[in-house]
């Protein structure tokens, strides 16, 4: 069995929770949810980032203690992720216990590496950041970068050699391309180190709220000295060795942009120090702007996690933001892509899929999965499982390569294939017409590659997956990856039954919407999807209106009603049907005969003005009260079916 270690960012608790920590959350959780899926043995690390400076004046400013505040806002991150229904196996603190013996462990073993020397330190630094900068790094009091304030420091400061490692860093990138990913961060931290190291100060004395040096109390630790060891803390570094061995080292970490150099450069040389293996991986991605901007409280769009939650379904949510950014790249957040998404890609495609073939199963077929004949013969179903075979590897090799929005849009595609293949083998045809064996096939291919997206889905939008599975019955063992190994294994007797409305389309956002907030009330917009919901009738409703192609042989006016025509319609039948039609007031009767137009056939028969009407005409009723008829300028045989 293989295992996968995947981490987040450990955040800082000195706000609120945003979009920001959502996505790298969910990115993390997704991956973790996929290698479950194919049986890996997953550790999903996630958390919050408590001491430093940073921290110290945000509690002071708010006249409580560091403890105080930490504890209230690294509880309101715990309370996001279990309410965005997150995977993680640990919820990391750095203020927890083993967490200071696991710094101090590493300082102790940097240290018998020869690595720490006390020196004295003079330069800036942006307590927002918690990062040092150089001066070329600066311009106008701030950081280029982040464009945070800097602050003059002059202090007693123990150092880490960081120079030291500057041959092996540059060694680590270059033995496998995807140590630091996407290339174009590796391409940034190479020239980094390229351009020369200097040791880093990893104590400060100036401030309180950290882990004290080991034998230094007055000395406290430098932020990420302490912040980046949690990796290894959270799977027992230095007391529980069988786990640790286990696990370490990470697969993935999953970091923004703006931490690349602590990830990439700094973690990988404290490592080294301490004689522990390094990170398979540090993948960088984007940042979200919104509606367009940067996300800024100041800037009034800042959008506060719980607020998304509330605003949308999780699945929806999570397609959107994994679906919308290639991974690695910089995105917008806007509500109008993920209203077209939500509609198109999983309303309409996939939701309609599933929708239309379980009514069809349940109609046709009584809702039990039809047994099929061995080898699949028909060209157009070797496709539709070769395209799911496809899909599969495709997805796989996708998560290998960090690209979560490629496996998202293989698999919209499969689907979008599958609706295909249903429109193009017409089961309800096939039903009308008796061909059993044929039908059945066809739904067993459909529901087959149904299963497929499904499972294949359960990472990403795991509720929708999970009910879209449970609809088709099946056990277990049958909604993994491993499952997918070959085409048909979907049992033969199976009941399958129709799930509830798995994605409700969404109203497009409108002017009078705050562009930069979710909408403000998310119940209204449940309650308007619902009722969306409830408005749509299924495939399977609609094929219980016949439609056919009627041709006019005879009208004649109504006595005593001047609205009315009676007309004789030839619908295929040996005689034709008499049907009574409010057109008389654009029609005179000699107009419409010989013309072919489009009558349900099923409707039951009314009586009007003693005269029994046997079918419907179809017309629409324009703006002056006059009608347009639904009709075919090809002159096609009556009776002819209209779908
Ligand atoms: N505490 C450090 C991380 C320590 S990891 C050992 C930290 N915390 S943070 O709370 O400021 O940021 C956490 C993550 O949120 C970072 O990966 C950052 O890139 C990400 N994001 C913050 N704003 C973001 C967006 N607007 N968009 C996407 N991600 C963003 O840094």
């Amino acid at each position: 069995m293989s295992k996968f270690y995947v981490t987040t960012p450990i955040y800082y608790v000195n706000g609120a929770p945003h979009l920001g920590h959502a996505y790298t959350t969910i990115l993390a959780d997704a991956m973790a949810r996929y290698h479950r899926l194919k049986g890996d043995d997953v550790f999903f690390l996630t958390g919050t980032d408590e001491h430093g400076l940073k921290i110290q004046r945000a509690a002071e400013k708010l006249g409580i203690t560091p403890q105080q505040m930490v504890d209230e806002n690294s509880a309101k991150f715990r309370e996001l992720f279990d309410r965005l229904e997150l995977t993680h196996d640990r919820f990391i603190r750095t203020t927890e216990d083993d967490h200071r013996r696991t710094v101090e462990e590493m300082i102790d073993r940097m240290a018998a590496s020869g690595d720490i020397y006390l020196g004295e330190y003079a330069g800036w630094y942006s307590a927002s950041d918690e990062a040092y900068y150089d001066e070329s790094e600066i311009e106008d009091g701030r950081a280029i970068a982040s464009g945070s304030e800097v602050e003059w420091v002059e202090e007693q400061s123990y150092f880490f050699k960081l120079s030291k490692y500057e041959d092996q860093l540059l060694e680590w990138y270059d033995e496998a391309p995807d140590h630091v990913a996407p290339d174009s961060r590796r391409n940034e931290v190479k020239a980094f180190v390229e351009s020369g190291l200097r040791d880093l100060s990893i104590t400060r004395t100036t401030f309180s709220w950290g882990i004290p040096m080991p034998d230094e109390p007055e000395h406290v630790l430098y932020v990420w000295v302490d912040a980046l060891t949690n990796y290894i803390t959270a799977i027992g570094a230095f007391d529980d060795p069988e786990r640790f061995e286990k696990y370490w080292p990470a697969d993935i970490h999953v970091i923004g942009k703006d931490i690349l150099r602590f990830h990439a450069v700094y973690w990988p040389a404290f490592l080294m120090s301490a004689g522990l293996p390094l990170p398979r991986q540090v993948f960088a991605h984007g940042w979200w702007t919104v509606e367009g901007e940067k996300m800024s409280k100041s800037k009034g769009n800042f959008i506060d996690a719980f607020e998304l939650a509330d605003a949308y379904e999780l699945d929806v949510l999570r397609y959107y933001m994994i679906r919308e950014i290639p991974f690695g790249n910089d995105g917008n957040f806007s509500k109008e892509r993920l209203v077209e998404r939500n509609n198109a890609e999983l309303a309409d495609n996939i939701g309609n899929l599933v929708n239309r073939t379980l009514s069809m199963s349940m109609g046709f077929i009584d809702g039990e999965v039809p047994a099929t004949t061995d080898e699949l013969k028909e060209s157009i179903d070797i496709e539709l499982r070769d395209q799911a075979i496809e899909t599969r590897d495709g997805v796989d090799a996708a998560m290998k390569d960090r690209q979560p929005h490629r496996a998202l849009e293989l698999i919209t595609s499969l689907s979008s294939e599958t609706n295909n293949y249903v429109q193009t083998v017409q089961p309800w045809a096939l039903n009308k017409k008796g061909e059993t064996q044929r039908l059945e096939e066809t739904l067993y291919n459909s529901l087959e590659a149904i299963r497929f997206i499904a499972v294949l889905l359960s990472a990403f939008v795991p509720d929708a997956a999970g009910r879209i599975l449970d609809g088709l019955g099946i056990d277990d063992e049958l909604k993994t990856i491993d499952s997918l190994d070959e085409w048909g294994r979907l049992p033969a007797g199976t009941k399958v039954e129709k799930p509830d409305v798995l994605f409700a389309k969404l109203d497009p956002p409108t002017d009078d919407d705050e562009s930069d907030e979710p909408d403000e009330s998310p119940a209204e917009d449940a309650q308007e999807a619902d009722e969306e919901g409830a408005n749509l009738i299924s495939f399977d409703e609609f094929l219980n209106v016949e439609m056919r192609v009627g041709k006019v042989v005879a009208a004649e006016a109504v006595e005593g009603a001047d609205k009315l025509l009676k007309l004789s319609v030839d619908v295929g039948e040996d005689t034709p049907r008499t049907v009574v039609a409010g057109i008389a007031q654009t029609f005179a009767p000699d107009d419409i005969i010989d013309w072919r137009v489009t009558m349900v056939t099923n409707l039951e028969p009314a009586k009007l003005f003693g005269i029994e009407s046997q079918a419907m005409l179809l017309a629409a009723k324009k703006s002056d009260d006059t009608f347009a008829l639904a009709r075919f300028d090809d002159d096609v045989e009556p009776g002819t079916a209209v779908s």
